[in-house]
């Protein structure tokens, strides 16, 4: 790592987004105070909260933060409230800004299933426990980027339009992502597209065979329609390794996936680009979750998926693959004590959910006895 201390830019955005971020202050502090990390931390707003400030849900001043920052850690956007909004300036197309304009092509979406919460899922135990697989959903293109796009009057009724696009190059560096990653895991890649419908899904498919063939000879490689894709997920998940796919399919089956792992309030994701001068990934580091409006500002919320994303940060931006190992160790530990938060106690249950920051301080506690 270079000597100059790296710069964090965090975002803490709408609803349950600043409540878990607290909690995940307070997780960096510790590793400044205990581990000798760290980092120039700047906060600042993003979505709805950057809509009622300053009329955008993202201002050019904090893209450029963002742009200059060595990692961006987001909580989440949106909320009913700006439901009545034009679509420009809805909160979600901050977060969109920011995936866009930083070229955050390769989306990490981990669904770990820990072995306290194996009891927790929908599926049955045996189905879910040690699972550990590996969502990369391209994220910069695909039909949330596709020109042309809107609701246009055709005759006298109007049309929504979306556009599925992707170009050669678009494909071929998220394979890469998805190869490089597999190299350090199983060696198993599975991309998910719709090639038997769509003539994107077409070129998908060959130009991850090629990039496959000629790069990663290594690693095997198959295909899956996307929605068999889905299916199976649910079946076996324990099949998958590495699993490669579109923004769109993507956001799908990362819902599907974090869920089988007991709660999507567990999971995070990493965002990653090219390499900036210093060698580190542009990247952005957010939940799977969302802003969850209904629970907001109840202490309630569960600061689990934005503490691990700060774990992905550690090990992807800043080198700290031990620390990393060490705080999703402690959040292991905590649930291997039981503490759990409202969303992971299932209603038929009992028991006593803690509050998001007393699911922070045993995180903290666990940190402190690892040491
Ligand atoms: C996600 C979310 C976003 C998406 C929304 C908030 C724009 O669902 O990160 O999965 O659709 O990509
Ligand atoms: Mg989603």
């Amino acid at each position: 790592m270079p000597m100059t201390t790296p710069s964090l830019l965090i975002l803490p955005g709408d609803g349950i987004g600043p409540e878990v971020m607290a909690e995940v202050r307070r997780v960096i502090d510790w590793f400044g105070a205990n581990r000798g990390l760290t980092f120039e931390v700047s906060e600042d707003l993003v979505g709805g909260a950057a809509y009622d400030a300053h009329g955008t849900p993202l201002t050019d001043a904090t893209m450029a933060k963002a742009q200059s920052a060595d990692a961006v850690l987001l909580g989440a956007v949106g909320g009913p409230k700006y439901d009545v909004l034009d679509f420009s300036v809805k909160p979600e197309r901050g977060l969109l800004r920011l995936r866009k304009e930083m070229d955050l092509f390769a989306n990490l979406r981990p669904a770990q299933c820990f072995d306290a919460l194996a009891d927790f899922s929908s599926l049955k135990k045996d189905v879910v426990s040690g699972l550990d697989i590996m969502i990369v959903r391209e994220l910069t293109s695909g039909i949330y980027f596709g020109e042309p796009r809107g609701i246009f009057t055709e005759g006298n009724e109007r049309v929504g339009v979306n556009t599925q696009r992707y170009t050669e190059s678009e494909i071929a560096r998220v394979a890469r992502a998805a190869f490089e990653l597999a190299r350090k895991r199983s060696n198993k890649v599975c991309s998910m597209e719709k090639a038997n419908v769509m003539e994107s899904g077409v070129l998908w498919r060959e130009v991850v065979s090629e990039i496959g063939a000629a790069e990663y000879p290594d690693v095997a490689l198959s295909h899956m329609y996307a929605d068999a894709g889905a299916m199976q997920l649910c079946r076996w998940p324990k099949q998958f390794d590495v699993i490669v796919t579109d923004n769109l399919f993507g956001d799908l089956l990362s819902d599907a996936a974090a869920m089988l792992t007991g709660s999507l309030g567990m999971l995070p994701s990493a965002s990653l680009g090219a390499p900036m001068e210093n060698g580190r990934p542009k990247a952005l580091y957010e939940p799977v979750h969302g802003s969850a409006p209904d629970i907001a500002g109840q202490g309630k919320a569960n600061p689990i998926a934005c503490v691990l994303s700060f774990a992905m940060a550690l090990r992807y931006s800043f080198d700290a693959g031990d620390e990393a190992d060490r705080l999703e160790a402690a959040v292991g530990r905590v649930l291997a004590d039981g503490v759990r938060t409202a969303d992971l106690i299932l209603p038929n249950d009992g028991g006593a959910p803690v509050s998001t920051g007393e699911m922070g301080d045993a995180i903290l506690g666990a940190l402190d006895s690892s040491l």
